[in-house]
């Protein structure tokens, strides 16, 4: 499969997904949108890909959000379907993937581009990234769940702040909020995450896509994130991977996971 606006290729287990339209800052258009739909799907239902970085191309942007120039002239119907489709589409779908996402925030973060990072399992920043929610600036909110990611992962009054006043922060803020996990240099930045995922996949597949159900569903509407953890955690004990790992424990060597 060849993507007009992706860059993919696969190695030892990981997946290396970049945004390519380096002359737009990576803005999130709609065939960006539709592709990165396409190639999340595919990479999730490739049982030799563990886990998934996700970057942008160039040295300036990770993606400085959705492309204005698609929507600025949108109706208050084609608005709502804009965000709805982006949440059906990539937001929601990353955040529900069963296969870890991994983002490597390479610069700047806003808008659509932030919502993209924060709807990935785990964040690494580059010290010169800046991250951001400037819609309100353009007389318009976060549609592609940031409001409500946002203030899950940094808090309501915090969350409130950034929204309100349009503005950027650096890296360093960023961490201190715990909007990212970790900051290296630009040099470091996808060492830093090559090294999480390495450790993320000697480790049960199909166990870490239950993870994922059972923390997403802590967040999700009217259900019961303990009773989630409870079934998820039953259901473990189906498994391949769940006898491999316990059989290899007790037989002293390292597991073999299958995933299924
Ligand atoms: N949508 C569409 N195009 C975008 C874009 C976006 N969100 N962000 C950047 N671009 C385009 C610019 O229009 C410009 O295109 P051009 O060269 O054809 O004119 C190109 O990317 C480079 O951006 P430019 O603004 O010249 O770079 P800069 O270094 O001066 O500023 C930013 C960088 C990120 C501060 C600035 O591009 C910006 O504010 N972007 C919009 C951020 C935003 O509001 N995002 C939320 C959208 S809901």
């Amino acid at each position: 499969m060849s993507y007009q606006n992706l860059l993919l290729r696969s190695e030892n287990g990981i997946a290396y997904l970049t945004i390519n339209r380096p002359d737009k800052l990576n803005a999130l258009n709609k065939q960006t949108i539709s592709e990165l739909h396409t190639a999340f799907s595919a990479l999730d239902k490739d049982a030799s890909v563990r886990a998934i970085i996700l970057t942008g191309s160039g040295e300036k942007a990770f993606v400085a959000g959705a492309d204005i120039s698609e929507f600025a002239a949108f109706s208050i119907d084609q608005g709502k379907a804009l965000s709805k489709d982006g949440h059906d589409q990539l937001f929601d779908f990353v955040e529900r993937l069963g296969t870890p996402v991994i983002a490597a925030v390479n610069g700047f973060a806003l808008g659509g581009g932030l919502e993209l990072a924060m709807s990935c399992h785990v964040r690494v920043a580059s010290n010169n990234a800046k991250m951001g929610l400037p819609e309100v600036s353009l007389g318009v909110i976060p549609g592609y769940g940031g409001t409500q990611r946002l203030a899950q992962l940094i808090g309501r009054g915090k969350a409130f702040e950034l929204i309100f006043t349009a503005g950027m922060i650096s890296a360093a803020e960023a961490i201190q909020w715990g909007l990212v996990n970790h900051v290296t240099t630009p040099a470091e930045l996808l060492a830093k995450c090559e090294e999480i995922a390495f450790k993320i996949i000697k480790n049960s597949p199909s166990a870490i896509a239950s993870a994922i159900r059972a923390v997403n569903a802590g967040f999700a509407d009217g259900v019961n994130g303990y009773q989630a953890e409870i079934d998820e955690f039953g259901k473990c004990f189906g498994t391949g991977d769940f006898k491999e790992g316990t059989t290899a424990f007790l037989e002293k060597r390292k597991p073999q996971f299958s995933g299924k």
